[in-house]
């Protein structure tokens, strides 16, 4: 019961048991959506990995099916790694995944549905010429570095292309292979893109975007010419951090170059800036959309933890982020996201704020939602923008830096204001997700922070502040936000999805009845809600 286990989610992706990481090999077939993932059939910790799979209707309810892709053959043996999905022509779908092997290398391989006309593709076969690609003595490969291969995507040539992650010392690889049957592959020369400094990329995702302006539409993986730029996110082993670039795929020279900028450090850019990690897009043909899917990995010691069982029952459990729609900003400079509209069905009761000025120093409640499930749409003006303090240029890359010492509760100039979930009424405990603006010269700059903080009276949990700056005008624009909240989750979109933050709280009272829903505003000066509206969330039907 939700008493029993207060931080299971109701509408965001779980197992029914054990332990989850990456979102693998997701798809749509046949007018059914699959999520693979990697799975522990036997505990709660990491190990005995296996592909356990769900399929839905909606991308929000999801019925289990028996693990797909298991160790049975040697190549395999010791796991069933990461790894994606691709549509071969003629609607036929294949899986490429690591294995490892005996000798615990990492190596490729290849699963294909049993069964064709079965939509639900409950069981996958493995040819004995698995693995079709293999740490050699030539090949340079460093096999404990060779993972989580990328969706193919068809040249004009003709040929398949896949993205396999690795790394040579610490410069992080793409290693790029080709086929023309998708059974025979061969490496190529060069890594498709490839970054000193960057450790192992893990679960490396490359996809097309549409730069027709206002176009939120997504495009098939092999999709190419003048209307695409190309977008490559890898995830970072060393630091637990995914990065993406936008840049120009050079189908001559069959090498990736990002705009500007590189793939890490301050400067990079994120999907989300909170906890989300292992994602993986895929192009859903039937809504011409491209989706991603975002593990929520939390710091170790959190769950370790939180497993220990300080409340005796409570077993940690791993969440994927909800399904974002994903396409490109018109500035061409950043991606948005946006959560699939087919979460919206789970809304109910809903409670609109009419617009009101929110006074410097105050805090009001948003009543009549359940707090602890809920979707949460607001929208600022700032009229006034006169006490918006100076802003410093060496803050340009500090946003979580700023988060974490201008916490929710710090009187500021223009902000902070936004607002706070998972709330107590005397605020022993909140999250609170908030903005402030600084004045740059004659511009302005937004920052989103995601402020944990005071998101627990238990000690021992992780409560690091997350931010990003916003690209944002608030001479022009409205300020924004859209927050998921489902019990241990607290999912935000800034800026109408340009800055997303996830993060995972373990409230002791602000759970169930006890969690109420404010908006606040700490600046010195007003601020104008121009709309606020908030549903109860459904539970949806996970597995
Ligand atoms: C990322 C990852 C992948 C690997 C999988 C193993 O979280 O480490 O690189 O394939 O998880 O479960």
């Amino acid at each position: 019961s939700s008493r029993d286990q207060p931080y299971r989610t109701a509408y965001h992706f779980q197992p029914p048991k054990n332990w989850m990481n990456d979102p693998n090999g997701p798809m749509i077939y046949k007018g059914i959506y699959h999520l693979f993932y990697q799975y522990n059939p036997k505990g709660a910790v990491w190990g005995n990995i296996v592909w356990a799979h769900s399929t839905s209707t909606d991308l929000v309810n999801w019925t289990p099916h028996e693990p797909a892709i298991f160790p049975s053959q040697p190549s395999d043996i010791n796991g069933c790694w990461s790894g994606s999905a691709t549509i071969l022509p003629r609607d036929k779908p294949v899986i490429l995944y690591t294995g490892i092997n005996p000798q615990k290398q990492q190596v490729q391989n290849i699963a294909f549905p049993k069964n064709l006309s079965d939509p639900y593709l409950v069981e996958w076969v493995k040819p004995h010429t698995n693995p079709l690609m293999a740490p050699t003595q030539n090949n340079m490969i460093n096999s404990s570095s060779f993972r989580d291969p990328t969706t193919g995507w068809l040249g004009p040539d003709k040929v398949w292309r896949v993205v396999v992650g690795s790394k040579n010392q610490s410069r992080g690889l793409g290693i790029l292979y080709r086929s023309k049957d998708f059974l025979h592959w061969v490496k190529a020369k060069y890594p498709l893109h490839s970054a000193p400094g960057t450790g192992m990329w893990e679960c490396p995702d490359f996809f097309p975007v549409s730069t027709l302006a206002g176009s939120r539409v997504g495009l098939d993986t092999s999709a190419h010419g003048s209307h695409v730029k190309h977008v490559l996110k890898v995830s970072l082993d060393d630091t637990k951090k995914e990065y993406y670039t936008i840049g120009v795929y050079d189908l001559v020279k069959d090498i990736y170059v990002p705009d500007a900028g590189s793939i890490e450090g301050d400067s990079g850019l994120r999907y989300d800036y909170g906890k989300f990690y292992a994602s993986k897009t895929f192009f859903d043909g039937y809504k011409s959309r491209r989706i991603l899917w975002g593990w929520i990995n939390e710091s170790s010691s959190v769950g370790d933890d939180v497993k220990k069982g300080w409340s005796g029952v409570q077993v940690t459990q791993y969440v994927q982020a909800v399904p974002r729609a994903i396409w490109l900003h018109q500035s061409g400079k950043q991606l948005v996201q946006w959560p699939i509209q087919e979460l919206e069905t789970l809304r109910t009761g809903k409670v609109n704020v009419p617009s009101r000025l929110l006074k410097g120093g105050s805090r009001i409640e948003v009543s009549g939602v359940t707090a602890s499930q809920a979707d949460v749409e607001v929208a600022f003006e700032v009229p006034k923008l006169g006490k918006a303090q100076k802003f410093d240029p060496s803050w340009t890359h500090k946003a979580q830096d700023l988060c974490t010492q201008n916490v929710a509760k710090t009187r500021g100039g223009l902000g902070p204001f936004g607002i706070m979930v998972l709330a107590t009424e005397g605020l022993e405990e909140y999250t609170a997700i908030y903005f402030t603006i600084f004045k740059n010269h004659s511009r302005y700059a937004v920052l989103m922070c995601s402020d944990q903080s005071k998101s627990s009276l238990n000690n021992s949990t992780d409560k690091a502040n997350y931010g990003v700056f916003l690209n944002v005008d608030p001479t022009k624009e409205k300020i924004s936000l859209r927050t998921l909240v489902d019990h241990s989750i607290v999912e935000s979109f800034g800026g109408e999805g340009k800055g997303c933050i996830t993060s995972r709280v373990y409230p002791i009272l602000a759970t169930g009845g006890g969690a109420h829903l404010y908006a606040f505003n700490n600046g010195r000066e007003d601020v104008q809600i121009s709309s606020l509206s908030a549903w109860s969330m459904r539970k949806a039907h996970v597995n």
